[in-house]
Order: C-alpha cells, then structure tokens, then sequence
C-alpha cells in the first residue's frame, strides 16, 4: 500500500453498454469509449471505475458473471480490452475494474456442475441446503428475503434442494467458507492486475459473509413471512477475515486501489475497522447513507410534493463519516451510482439544470476524499420520463422484482411507473448524450437502452459549445480541485460545517494552508444565509453576480459558492 496514487486522483464512473457505441449496434463497446479517452482527459478526470465487463447473460447488468477471465463479447475482444488499457495508462488513467465476489450467474460452469453433480467440488462452491417439509408442503431452507422482493432460495428443479442467492434467482450466492472457492476468486482476480488493472470495486462486499446456521430471520417480516434481516447475511465480523484473505494472497502484492461497496446499514465504526490505515483490508468503501436523503426510497405513497432534501439529515450523515474516518483512512466522494436515480434530479432540479449541476459539483468537490463523478452527471443528465414499465424492466431484474411486488400489493401500473420515473436505478443508466443528433450519437442502431428524451437540449456537443455550460464548469472546477495545495486542504485539513442548523444550505470550511469556504443553496427559491467572514477570492460561483447585505447573503435557487476567506 506504499504509492497511495489515488490521493491526488478524480475518479469517474461509467457503465460501458451506454458510454459509447462504434459498430452500431446499439450497445456501448470498448473502442467506443477508448476513442472518448480524449474527452475524459480534457475533463479533467484520471481514475475510470468502469460497470462489469465480463461474460454474463446480463440478467443483473452484467453483475451476474459466467466467466470472471473474459470481455463480455458485447464490449468487443479481449484484444479491444487491451487496447483500451494501454491507452488508458497511456493518457494517465488508473482503470479500476467492478468485480462481483457475492455470487455468479447460473450459467457460470461451476454452478452448472454444481446442479448436474451433487457430489462435485463446485456444489459447495454455492450454498445449497435441503429445504423443510411442513404439513407436506416442501418450504425454503428458512424465510430470508433477497434484495430482489422474492425469497432468497430457490428450488433446484428435480430434487428437493435450494440455493441460496440474495441477488435475482439468477445470481447463486457463492460460499466463502470453501477454501478452493477462495482460490478460484484470488486466481481471478490476479489474473487482471498481471494485465495492469489499477484495482477493483468489489460488488456486493458486504454479504460475503452469512449466517451459516441459516436460523430464520426475526427481523422486517413481510406480508408472506419473508425476512428482510440484515444481520443474517450483511456485513457480519466474519467479513473482515474474509477481506484480509484478499488483502493478503493478493491485493498487498500489487500498487492497487480497493473499493468495497458495502451497502446494507454499515456504521463508520465498523467500516472503519475494514480500511483502515493500520490494518485495514480495503482502501475504501462506499455506502449509500448520503444517497437517499429526500424521502425518495421506498416512495410509493408519497407525492412529489413530499420529496425535499433533508439538508440537515445530508450534512450530519457527511459529517458522521467524516468524523470518524478522517485521518485514518481514505474514503469517496459521491452522490449517487448506477445503482439511485440521477442526482440531478434527486438533489437538485431540471428546472435549474445548470444552476443546481453546478451547485452539486461545488458541494461534494471539496469534503473529505476522493471525488468519484457519474457518467453524465457532468453534462446534467437528468431521470427519464419512460411512459411504460417495460422500458424499467428490459435490462433490470432489479426493476423486474419491484414491479412484481408492487402489483402484488394492489398498485396500479400508472403509480408504478410514476414512481420508477422518480427512484429507478435505470435512470442513470441511459445512453451517454454526446449530441442533439440521432440517439445522441450515442449509436447508430438502436439503443441498447432508450434514451432519455431530454438529448435534443441536453447533450454534450451543445454543453460545449456555451461558455457558461455545466461541463465547462465541471473542467475549470476539476482542473482546481486537482491543484496540488487544494487536494491537500482536502485531504489533510480540518473540515467544519458552518451553520448545521441551517434547513436549506449546505455549507463548510476546509483549512489548511488557505481558507475554503463552500455554501450551497440547495433549495429553488431565494434563501438567506449570515455570513461574518472575510472573503479573499470567489473561486467558483454559479451565477453572474453576488447579492450580500448587512452581512447575510441573498442565494438564489441553488446557487453555490466557493470562497477563499480568511
Ligand atoms: C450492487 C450493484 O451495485 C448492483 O447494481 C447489483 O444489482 C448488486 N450489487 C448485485 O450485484
């Protein structure tokens, strides 16, 4: 862990099928995006977390994995692979790979022969278990829930067996207490650092660990006694010893960067003790505790009226993290993946795109870590307005689940819809708007998955072309965070909010070897803020001029400054 390169990096997030499309058709690919190498640079960013790659059925986005050595022929060859990586480090790119060790597809060749042969060595590669015979009905092993709404086992056709898979039926968990399981996942994953991978955002990390006396669930009973109870099967003490395995027969032999995505209610306690600088297994973690802070999550009932920011809720859970980790270890810095709706349209607002893109770049730029920005976000991409289920469906078994479930709580469609217009997870996942023209340019066939009907307005050639566009904005604001005694505030100084109580701005002081003031507007209408502060520079600001009197400035709907103060 010596060269900590990722301390001075800007990371960016993109999913390859809908970053760009070279051969038409209709599914982004790597020479796609190794040609848009040059734009990635130019903005500013050196660190791509790119969505799974490798060989799947693509039940999950490609989370469900059938060969973890191989490019998913949708992306092209291995070759194209390759050359995207050469170019990639070539430019100044770390590349860090998404790389599921929770489960693989069920089309995997170890869990086909697991099915075939109960007595083969992949059977206990997954986790498989009789199920209970009550009143002569044959029942699952016990009633855990999956993250997919379903019961999280399934039946193996012709016996009286089930596995286990907390992901779609499609998405076999897989047993890290089998030692040549263990093997076969340390074996892959070297096999991409020998090919000079800058590291991993190891999918799912939080459920490696589980419950193996598979005792029933006691916690979030639903209506058909399905338990939703994360403490069978969610960042469990015996994840860390799991991890140092990892760290030891692989990750420390290598300059890598490891991101756990550990979702499922980690505390910063706990994460603490997982990448930490001591003895730490990983060198950061995302969790999701700053991603949901509207009420939008679960939001079937409520109107749109009833979604608002918590700002208080957003700065404390900021502040949570920060406070425990800083200065002993690294952490992220993101809104929202692949995995929430567009943040745009979460936090901010297409009314306001420019304005409320701006004031969120400004926001996150300059807490406590390293920046990681999401495809799009950087050109104010929005949520779509899909007028049928289907097109939430196509790609997402995700999607797939919620919808089933809903229906089957008596929800009409319209409501369904209204509701993954606001909170699906497909919303970021639409085709990269690279200009006004067909598809966005984004392909020549037909997209993989449909556009956002916003492209005309929004897209990247036009965002260019105007001086006062939010990608030009994202360059300078970028180009600034990267400044070496900028990246130290940010890294090394202490961090305060100012004025916590405050419901609608979000503002804080970053010191160092300077003064960095952030306030943010996170509302759309005028809010006041008291400032007694000297102001030395406005560094950034998202509008044309400044409004302060008596010492309270007047913000306008999501305006944001960056001051330098003394
Ligand atoms: C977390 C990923 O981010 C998500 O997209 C996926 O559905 C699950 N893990 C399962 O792999």
């Amino acid at each position: 862990m010596a060269d900590k390169w990722w301390e001075t990096a800007v990371g960016y997030v993109l999913n390859p099928q809908t970053f760009l499309d070279s051969n038409g058709d209709g599914v982004g690919d790597f020479p796609g995006l190794t040609g848009r190498l040059p734009y990635l640079k130019d903005l500013g960013v050196n660190l791509l977390w790119l969505g799974p790659i490798f060989a799947s059925p693509m039940d999950d986005n490609g989370y469900d994995v059938s060969d973890y050595k191989s490019i998913n022929p949708m992306y092209g060859t291995m070759e194209d692979f390759d050359a995207f990586l050469k170019e990639a480090h070539k430019l100044g790119f770390h590349v860090l790979l998404d790389f599921s060790l929770n489960h693989t597809s069920d089309e995997h060749p170890w869990f086909q022969k697991a099915l075939k042969d109960p007595t083969s060595k992949e059977r206990d590669y997954y986790i498989i278990r009789s199920g209970k015979k009550e009143g002569g009905k044959l029942l699952p092993p016990n009633n855990w829930k999956s993250f997919f709404e379903t019961s999280a086992w399934e039946r193996i056709p012709g016996s009286e067996d089930f596995y286990l898979h907390l992901f779609s039926k499609k998405m076999p968990d897989v047993n890290w207490t089998c030692p040549e399981l263990k093997e076969q996942y340390y074996d892959a994953l070297r096999f991409w650092l020998d090919k000079g991978v800058d590291g991993f955002r190891l999918d799912a990390i939080a459920h490696l660990a589980k419950d193996m006396s598979f005792e029933d669930g006691t916690q979030n009973i639903d209506a058909h006694g399905l338990s939703y109870d994360l403490t069978k099967f969610s960042n469990r003490p015996e994840l860390y010893d799991i991890l140092k395995g990892l760290r030891d027969e692989v990750f420390s032999k290598y300059p890598c960067l490891i991101v756990g995505e550990v979702g499922g209610d980690i505390t910063p306690e706990n994460a603490l003790r997982l990448v930490n600088y001591g003895d730490g297994v990983m060198n950061m973690i995302f969790h999701f505790d700053t991603a949901w802070n509207n009420g939008a999550y679960e939001s079937y009932d409520k109107s749109d009226a009833d979604i608002v920011t918590d700002v208080i809720q957003m700065k404390d859970n900021f502040m949570r993290w920060y406070n425990v980790l800083n200065g002993k270890a690294d952490m992220p810095l993101y809104w929202c993946n692949h995995d929430h709706p567009r943040v745009l349209s979460q936090y901010g607002s297409e009314q306001y795109r420019n304005e409320s893109a701006k004031m969120l770049l400004m926001t996150i730029l300059f807490l406590y870590g390293t920046d990681f920005i999401y495809y799009g976000d950087e050109i104010g991409m929005s949520n779509v307005h899909y007028d049928s289920l289907e097109d939430f469906a196509m790609h997402d078994s995700g999607n797939r689940g919620e919808i089933a479930a809903l229906q089957a709580k008596g929800y009409d469609d319209e409501r369904i819809l209204h509701y993954l217009n606001r909170t699906s997870r497909t919303n970021a996942r639409t085709p990269f708007q690279w200009n006004h023209k067909e598809n966005a340019g984004f392909t020549t066939g037909k997209p993989y998955q449909k556009l956002n009907d916003n492209f005309p307005s929004v897209n990247l050639q036009d965002e260019m072309e105007d001086p006062y566009s939010i990608v030009n904005f994202y360059q300078y604001a970028i180009s600034f965070r990267r400044d070496p005694v900028i990246n130290d505030i940010v890294l090394h100084g202490p961090l305060s909010l100012i004025d916590r109580n405050h419901p609608d701005v979000f503002s804080y002081i970053h010191e160092g070897s300077e003064k960095l003031m952030v306030i943010s507007n996170f509302r759309p209408y005028t809010v006041y803020f008291s400032f007694y502060f000297q102001i030395n520079d406005i560094l950034l600001h998202n509008y044309g001029d400044v409004i302060i009197k008596d010492h309270v400035f007047e913000l306008r709907p999501y305006e944001s400054f960056l001051l330098k103060i003394r």
